[in-house]
């Protein structure tokens, strides 16, 4: 795909190229996300940064990624602080706020909203997240993570074994990622979930349709003994009708140290796209794997700083200025990822 001045809105846009273009250019990204180095090569440049649900990771980390680069940020989060709230539409909010920026990322509770807002939009629009729909950045990231992980093992995506466990079909991470893996020869993937939150079927029909071998099933432990990644999910409390609706399924499924050791494979990377529910009826990633090396849930946030500043260097076509507007850092940087 060309990039240049790109909406990224799901990953049904990328075939395997645009990924690995991604990654490589992800990969350029690392002396300036260690704070090695400093580039100003967005000097002058705005980020609109627009959240209509709470976010912790994907909104700071696409502004940390932006002035990385050199670039500024405006935020609006929350609809009461918008004037969506005094009935503004997409359309409208899209024309006034692509006339303020350069690139605008945003997330709102309604799938398909941030496709309509990038219609109206005059500058490219990245998916933070659209309701039970999409997180492209995040499965790029998580796919990032598995290829950096699987690399020191020899191993590339191609013939992964993945399961993914807990909402899935609410959780927007596992759809993106799930589709994301259809680009990628003789995957095996098992979903491990409670039968009302299965993944959804057309989803599960794309898989096969590409090749994917797909398990589908409720138990954990019988389902996490042959893979190479367990991927982990939280209950999307946002998306039930009530919490007694999602308290019926939070804490179903519990990964911790005991089930691990006894029914892992040695080397199982454990992935999460967080948060993770640590609230003692929920603990689906318990605390005590915090020390198990193969925990990989912060080397995923972090490889979402260079998958993001990747997203920005090609969407706004400045990879190949990056390094020219570069110095080393004159500041004391501790020992970074
Ligand atoms: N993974 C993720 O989307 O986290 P946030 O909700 O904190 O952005």
């Amino acid at each position: 795909m060309e990039f240049a001045g790109s909406h990224i809105l799901s990953v049904h846009q990328f075939e395997r190229t645009d990924v690995e273009r991604i990654f490589a250019v992800a990969d350029r990204m690392g002396p300036y996300a260690r704070r090695r180095r400093v580039t100003r090569v967005l000097d002058g440049a705005i980020l609109g940064s627009m959240f209509f649900e709470p976010s912790t990771r994907t909104r700071v980390s696409f502004g940390s990624a932006f002035n990385l680069l050199g670039g500024e940020v405006r935020e609006t989060t929350g609809f009461e602080n918008s004037a969506i709230a005094k009935g503004e539409s997409l359309y409208d909010t899209a024309r006034v706020l692509s006339g303020y920026s350069d690139v605008i990322a945003m997330r709102h509770p309604v799938a398909g909203s941030v496709a309509e807002f990038a219609a109206a939009s005059r500058v490219p629009v990245i998916n933070g997240g659209d309701g039970s729909n999409e997180h492209p950045s995040q499965a790029l990231l998580d796919l990032y993570t598995i290829k950096s992980e699987l690399a020191g093992r020899g191993r590339g995506i191609d013939r992964l074994r993945i399961a993914m466990v807990g909402d899935l079909r609410f959780g927007r991470t596992v759809h993106s990622l799930s589709k994301l893996l259809c680009l990628f020869e003789r995957v095996q993937v098992t979903l491990v979930s409670p039968g009302e939150l299965r993944m959804p079927g057309e989803i599960v029909e794309e898989m096969r349709r590409a090749g994917i071998e797909v398990i589908e099933s409720d138990a954990l432990e019988a389902s996490i003994s042959h893979v190479d990644i367990v991927y982990s999910t939280r209950i999307q409390e946002e998306r039930f009708g009530t919490q007694a609706e999602a308290d019926l399924y939070r804490g179903r499924y519990r990964l911790n140290q005991s089930i691990y050791t006894h029914h892992c494979e040695p080397n199982t990377v454990i992935m999460h796209p967080l948060p993770r529910d640590s609230r003692d009826h929920a603990r689906e990633l318990d605390d005590d794997l915090n020390d198990n090396p193969n925990l990989a849930i912060f080397r995923q946030t972090d490889n979402g700083m260079l998958v993001r500043m990747a997203l920005f260097a090609l969407t706004l076509d400045v990879v190949e200025q990056v390094d020219k507007h570069a110095r080393d850092v004159n500041w004391y940087t501790a020992g970074r990822f």
